[in-house]
C-alpha cells in the first residue's frame, strides 16, 4: 500500500518571526510512518518541523502552515491508498500575516483569527473507491461519542480517539474504530506499539 501520512502541529504566522501552534510533537505520525515502512508499505510523510528523526525510506515533504499542508496533501492524495491525518492542524489562523515584525507598544494587541480548511473533511469528501481515510480525534471528554461523530461527519473509514494527555507524550491510551466495527482500546502503550496496531487494523480494511 501507499500511505500518505501527516505529522506535527502546523504553524500559523502572525508576522515573519511569530506563529501560533500547538503541543504536537509529531511522534504519532512518525511512528505510523515507521510502522508502515516496517511491514513493506510505501510512505509519503508530510511533516511540520519536529524533533523526530526522519524515517528511513519515506518520501518527505516539509510544510509549516495548514494551507501548505492542504496543498501538499492534495498534490499526493490521488496516488495514495490510505491517508492518515495524524497532524494537529490549526483550526484557526491569523486573518492576515503581517510583512514586518510587530513592534512593542504599550497598547494591547488583538489578533483576529479565521478558520483554516479541514483537510480531513476535504479528503473524506474526495476519496475514490478503494481509498481509506483515517483521522484522529483529540478530545477532553466524551471521547468515543465525539470521535464517532467525526468519523461520520468527515466520511472517514477509521478514527482514533485519544485524550488531550496524548499530545506530545511518548505513551497514550487510544480507542480505534472502523466505520463498520466496534471500538478497540489500547491502554497505556508506547506510540510505536499503537502505530503498529493501527497499520494492522488498516490492512484489514483492504
Ligand atoms: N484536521 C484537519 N484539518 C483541520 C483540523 C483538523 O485535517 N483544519 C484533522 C486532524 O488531523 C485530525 C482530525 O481532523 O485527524 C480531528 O482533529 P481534531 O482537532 O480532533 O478535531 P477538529 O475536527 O479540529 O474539531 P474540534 O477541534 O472541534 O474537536
Amino acid at each position: 500500500m501507499h500511505f500518505l501520512i501527516t505529522a506535527g502541529g502546523t504553524r500559523q504566522y502572525i508576522d515573519p518571526v511569530r506563529f501560533i501552534s500547538n503541543a504536537s510533537s509529531g511522534k504519532m505520525g512518525y511512528a505510523l510512518a515507521r510502522a508502515a515502512l516496517g511491514v513493506g508499505h510505501k510512505v509519503t510523510l508530510v511533516t511540520v518541523p519536529t524533533a523526530q528523526r526522519p524515517p528511513k525510506g519515506a518520501l518527505l515533504f516539509h510544510v509549516e502552515t495548514a494551507a501548505e499542508m492542504f496543498e501538499t496533501v492534495k498534490a499526493h492524495f490521488a496516488r495514495c491508498d490510505c491517508l492518515i491525518m495524524a497532524a494537529a492542524v490549526s483550526d484557526y489562523a491569523p486573518a492576515r500575516e503581517l510583512k514586518n515584525k510587530i513592534k512593542r507598544t504599550r497598547k494591547s494587541l488583538t489578533i483576529r483569527l479565521e478558520p483554516t480548511v479541514d483537510i480531513l473533511k476535504w479528503a473524506g469528501g474526495h476519496k475514490q473507491p478503494g481509498q481509506i481515510i483515517v483521522g484522529f480525534a483529540l478530545e477532553d471528554s466524551e471521547l468515543q461519542k465525539r470521535a464517532a461523530k467525526k468519523l461520520k461527519e468527515k466520511e472517514l473509514d477509521m478514527v482514533i480517539a485519544n485524550s488531550c494527555a496524548a499530545i506530545g507524550a511518548d505513551r497514550a491510551t487510544v480507542y480505534i474504530k472502523a466505520a463498520r466495527s466496534g471500538w478497540t482500546e489500547i491502554t497505556d502503550a508506547a506510540k510505536s506499539t499503537i502505530a503498529k496496531k493501527i497499520i494492522a487494523e488498516i490492512e484489514k480494511l483492504i
